[in-house]
């Protein structure tokens, strides 16, 4: 039996893309390409830092992967400009389906689990409609290491009292689809990159450019796959209502 629904929150509940408005200010035309190095870097610096054994917040990781993006494209921000952009990430804009998909799961538990740092999380759910929908925010600060190591997704038990088996676990992404799989928690992808939206745009460039793909297109093809790491979602849905549906048949 289900019991608790725990969430991903950075590109599951909350968009990510939503800085984008952010960065194109500080850096007209390239707002996009900022927020798609930044979020991979973002990811590839917590994976780093959890191997090094030399943990820093996920605070921390963030603007040193903001750091690293804009020295690639050569972007040369001032002390403001570079905090209002990390600090968009603390404001980030709930995906619409979040708010009426938890409202519906109200007979289970609603958690978050999130690679983020205490503060950002209680300012980022504090600040937003989902901070009464979620029963608990859980970081992984507390186990100095991020998702997907296995100790990160211990603190559901610790904290919900609830077995791997009674939790469907969300997400978005392919690494912590992965992850949440082989530690034993049911598991459903969301899809917010959906394959087909991307048909379009990479046909139109294949044929204008002989068959390459603009970075930005080819950095959101990346957000449409599975991981091919052998740890298949249980449940793939389009959109957060739909886990209503298996909150009664499982
Ligand atoms: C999370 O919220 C980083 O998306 C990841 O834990």
């Amino acid at each position: 039996m289900i019991k608790a629904f725990v969430f991903d929150a950075y590109g599951t509940l909350y968009d990510v893309q939503s800085v984008a408005d952010v960065t194109e200010r500080a850096f007209p035309g390239h707002g996009e390409i900022i927020t798609q190095i930044w979020r991979m870097k973002q990811l590839e610096y917590s994976w780093l830092r959890s191997l090094m054994n030399d943990y820093r917040d996920f605070w921390t990781v963030t603007r040193e992967a903001l750091t690293y993006t804009l020295g690639v494209l050569g972007l040369t921000p001032t002390a403001t400009l570079f905090d209002d952009m990390a600090e968009a990430y603390n404001r980030l804009t709930p995906y619409p389906d979040a708010v009426p998909a938890l409202i519906g799961l109200s007979g289970a538990r609603r958690a978050i689990l999130s690679n983020g740092s205490p503060q950002m999380l209680d300012t980022l759910v504090g600040g937003s409609a989902l901070r009464d929908l979620i029963e608990s925010t859980i970081s992984v600060d507390e186990k100095r290491v991020f998702k997907p190591d296995p100790r990160a997704y211990e603190l559901v038990e610790e904290r919900l009292g609830v077995k791997p088996h009674e939790v469907v676990f969300v997400s978005s992404n392919g690494f912590d689809i992965a992850g949440a799989k082989r530690f034993g928690f049911r598991v459903a992808r969301i899809v917010r990159v959906p394959q087909g939206a991307l048909t379009q745009e990479i046909s139109e460039q294949r044929s204008n450019t002989a068959g390459a793909l603009r970075p930005v297109t080819l950095y959101k093809a990346l957000r449409t796959q599975e991981e091919a790491l052998g740890y298949a979602p249980d449940f793939v849905v389009s959109s957060l209502a739909d886990l209503s549906r298996l909150a009664v048949a499982t």
